[in-house]
């Protein structure tokens, strides 16, 4: 049994990670985000009942679990203090022993936030971001000229590097992109209320996760977005802007992970992608509409329509290779019952020759021919089965060719919406 699981996407995120984390999270003590921020959007379905949550660890939905959120995630207090109440109001208790947030994070501002609108509102250069300021935040930490949540208790320091921040991001604002600036003064009253009520949440989450390791506590990972939106190894530029890779989770939290630790990709059946980009296997046609419809494709974050396309093992192999990652769950098998025959992408064909991976010119990936293996489908439905030995023999087939053709082991299989919905395959905890 392991000490800890690292659960991160395989695809273009949206793979159903959410309901993978809630299944393993049972056994956990502590679920840790290590990336990204409320770009995110996890929905969960317990008792019939949806939570939709964008920052805070979806683990906070069992009682038993602390959740941590590291240096690696940029934060929008106003969306976590949000968030806080929401579960509040859902009678979720305790919250303040039991979501750590680290003061080394970095913070989204307003200024992010119109920065990053401004940015997708322009003609060109759209990436189809989710405009919540992502992309600038990291670009402050980077430049070393981002906020971080410690800065908010030192007045001085804060008040200093917004200055010359807001001078910076107001003229921007202001003369390229032709929008409104924001106001110092509404700034320092917002912020100084907001660190109030943040305070009880703050920890060094390094520390505490290094010492929970050490007693041996169990850990769970939650990844954000997927391999294929890294800022690196993704579909550059059509990418987020915070590494994906399970490589991550040790320094997006400060904390080696223990020895004894399980990667888990999570892939969707099929694939998806929201926002702008290569997609080499995407269905522009009515089927491709269907396939959102029953597979109900809408972004958790933005409520977006999702582009909708067959399983492209060319690039779930990449993602695999360049996450070291060998084992999967896999969901949403279920939204493929009731086809004739399936699709999945085991090539693709670009002026003539073979490519066999993603390639790092995102302009040649979208004019590549994607090559087909065809599969017969099943039309059983999944969602009561619990046991392997009990799937349609097709889908058997089906998962069977994806293991041989990546390499990996599929660990679990999600067979519906609801938190009881899996087949756990080889149990993790
Ligand atoms: P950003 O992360 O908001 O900067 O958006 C950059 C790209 O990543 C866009 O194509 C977004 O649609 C995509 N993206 C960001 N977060 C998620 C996610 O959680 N699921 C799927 N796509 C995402």
């Amino acid at each position: 049994m392991p000490q800890a699981v690292v659960i991160i996407g395989v695809q273009w995120g949206d793979e159903g990670k959410g309901k993978i984390v809630d299944y393993y999270t049972s056994a956990a003590d502590i679920v840790a985000r290590f990336q990204g921020g409320n770009n995110a959007g996890h929905t969960l379905v317990v008792e019939g009942k949806k939570t939709i949550l964008h920052l805070i660890p979806s683990g906070i939905l069992h009682p038993h679990a602390k959740c941590f959120i590291g240096s690696g995630v940029v934060v929008d207090p106003e969306n976590f203090l949000e968030e806080v109440s929401i579960l509040r109001e859902a009678g979720i208790q305790d919250l303040e022993n039991r979501i750590y947030l680290s003061d080394r994070c970095h913070l989204i501002v307003d200024y992010h936030k119109h920065l990053d609108a401004a940015r997708e509102n322009k003609k060109s250069g759209k990436l189809g971001t989710t405009k919540r300021g992502i992309g600038p935040a990291y670009e402050d930490r980077a430049s070393r000229r981002g906020l971080r949540v410690a800065d908010l208790f030192n007045e001085k320091v804060f008040e200093e590097k917004l200055k010359e921040n807001l001078a910076e991001k107001n003229f921007l604002l202001k003369e390229y992109y032709g929008v409104s600036p924001v106001s110092m003064e509404s700034f320092m009253t917002k912020y100084q209320g907001i660190a109030k009520q943040l305070k009880p949440f703050i920890r060094d989450v390094s520390a505490e996760l290094f010492q929970s390791i050490e007693e041996g506590k169990k850990i769970l990972y939650e990844g954000a977005q997927g391999v294929l939106l890294d800022v690196d190894y993704g579909t550059y530029p059509y990418v987020t802007s915070s590494q994906t890779l399970p490589s991550q989770a040790a320094l997006g939290l400060g904390a080696r992970v223990p020895k004894d630790t399980l990667f888990i990709g999570v892939i969707k059946a099929y694939s998806t992608r929201v926002g702008e980009g290569p997609f080499p296997t995407e269905l522009t046609d009515a089927f491709g509409d269907e396939l959102r419809e029953s597979g109900s494709e809408y972004g958790a974050t933005t409520g977006r329509p999702r582009r909708c396309g067959w399983l492209d093992l060319v690039a779930v192999k990449y993602a695999l290779q360049v996450s070291g990652i060998k084992n999967l769950a896999i969901t949403k098998a279920d939204v493929l019952s009731g086809l004739f025959e399936l699709k999945v992408c085991t090539a693709y064909e670009y002026q003539g020759n073979r490519l066999h991976t993603i390639p790092a010119d995102s302009s040649i990936l979208a004019k590549v021919t994607p090559i087909y293996e065809t599969l017969p489908g099943w039309s059983e439905d999944l969602t009561a089965i619990r046991n392997i030995n009990e799937i349609p023999k097709n889908l058997q087939n089906y998962l069977k060719f994806i293991e041989e053709f990546t390499g990996a082991r599929i660990n679990l299989i999600s067979t519906g919406a609801g938190r009881e919905a899996v087949i756990d395959i080889q149990k993790a905890f």
